[in-house]
């Protein structure tokens, strides 16, 4: 069975910066705390005129261009949201009107943070089947539509931005060799979002009580997060027989950068091998991944065959991961 093979990427993050010392000036916090704690410095935020989809758009336009390829040659569209244009329909479908991708087909995957990598197990699943032949994978959030900017427990941590990539099949082992997706539903009360969906419809009363914001228990999330992610990267290499040591690069989930740390402490990686850009961006959740993917192909991080390795974390819970020979 042949692989799927990324052969392209695509980011974009909104212009506003908003800095540490911004947020010091709406919520009780300081740059020292949110740097210490961690590791942002600021974060980017979307106008007040773009949807999620204007941000995807961004990152695909790029994947696209440096693919090859028109938006008529992509066959699906699956983007990772958690913070979509709307309930309904897709934002892969709004996607999918922007570029002109006539002849895709479009849905959305809800799995927070680890949503891109789940939307990657998806369509490797797809192309290897031969389902598909060319699939656009986005992960794009514009979570500062859905923060609750007084609660500094939460503001201090998200942004938002796009990454994109096209997935096609492989001709040879370059590839995503494999994937591994895994949620937990009984720790859902850890990071959610409580209205606005059938069990909190929108009322008077859910917004009174800032319902339509992201709720986190934060240090309960981070010990959970640290011991999940730290297992999940070695079982990865362990059933593709690989030693850390073979590893050119780790791409994790930019949550916190004490939980990046502790995996790669784990895997005795040195931090040179490992891409960190969270103090730029903070956590964009499903965008994360595919933004930093991005920065580590333009900036010749990865070359041709290197392994690496692809890791998230989230609500739902969900954890992910992904083993790719370059
Ligand atoms: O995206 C995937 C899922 N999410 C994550 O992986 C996030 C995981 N969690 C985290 O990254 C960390 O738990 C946080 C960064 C959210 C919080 O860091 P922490 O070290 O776990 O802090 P904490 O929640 O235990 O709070 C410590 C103290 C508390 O004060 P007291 O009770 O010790 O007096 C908080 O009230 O820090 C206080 N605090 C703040 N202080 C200044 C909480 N938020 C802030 C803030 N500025 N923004």
């Amino acid at each position: 069975m042949k692989r799927s093979r990324i052969v392209s990427t695509g980011a974009y993050v909104p212009e506003t910066i908003m800095s540490n010392s911004d947020l010091e000036k709406m919520v009780d916090t300081s740059d020292e705390w949110i740097t210490e704690r961690t590791g942002i410095k600021e974060r980017r935020i979307a106008s007040k005129e773009q949807a999620t989809s204007d941000l995807a758009y961004e990152a695909s336009k790029i994947a696209i261009e440096r693919a090859g390829i028109t938006p008529e040659d992509i066959d699906l569209i699956i983007v990772a949201t958690i913070s979509g244009d709307m309930p309904f329909p897709s934002t892969a479908c709004f996607l999918q009107e922007k570029l002109g991708a006539v002849n895709a087909a479009g849905f959305d995957v809800n799995a927070t943070c680890s949503g891109f990598l789940y939307a990657l197990h998806i369509s490797n699943g797809m192309i290897k089947s031969g389902l598909h032949k060319r699939i656009l994978v986005v992960g794009a959030e514009t979570l500062s539509k859905i923060t609750d900017w007084e609660d500094r427990t939460t503001c201090v941590i998200f942004g938002d931005g796009a990454g994109a990539v096209i997935l096609e099949p492989s001709e040879n082992d370059r590839g995503v060799i494999s994937t591994h997706i895994n949620s937990d539903g009984r720790l859902w009360e850890l990071i959610n979002l409580p209205g606005g969906g059938s069990r909190n419809p929108a009322s008077d009363e859910t917004i009174k009580n800032r319902l339509h914001y992201i709720k986190m228990k934060g240090n309960e999330t981070f010990k959970v997060a640290v011991r999940t992610l730290e297992d999940l990267a070695v079982r990865t290499l362990e059933v593709n027989n690989l030693n850390p040591s073979q590893l050119s690069l780790l791409i994790p989930h930019q949550a916190n950068m004490r939980i990046i740390q502790a995996t790669a402490d784990r895997l005795k990686l040195p931090m040179e091998k490992v891409l960190v850009n969270l103090q730029l961006y903070g956590n964009t959740s499903a965008a994360s991944i595919p933004i930093a993917l991005h920065e580590a192909v333009i900036s010749d991080k990865i070359k041709e065959g290197d392994y690496i390795l692809l890791e998230a974390f989230g609500g739902g819970l969900t954890w992910a991961s992904a083993l790719i020979k370059w």
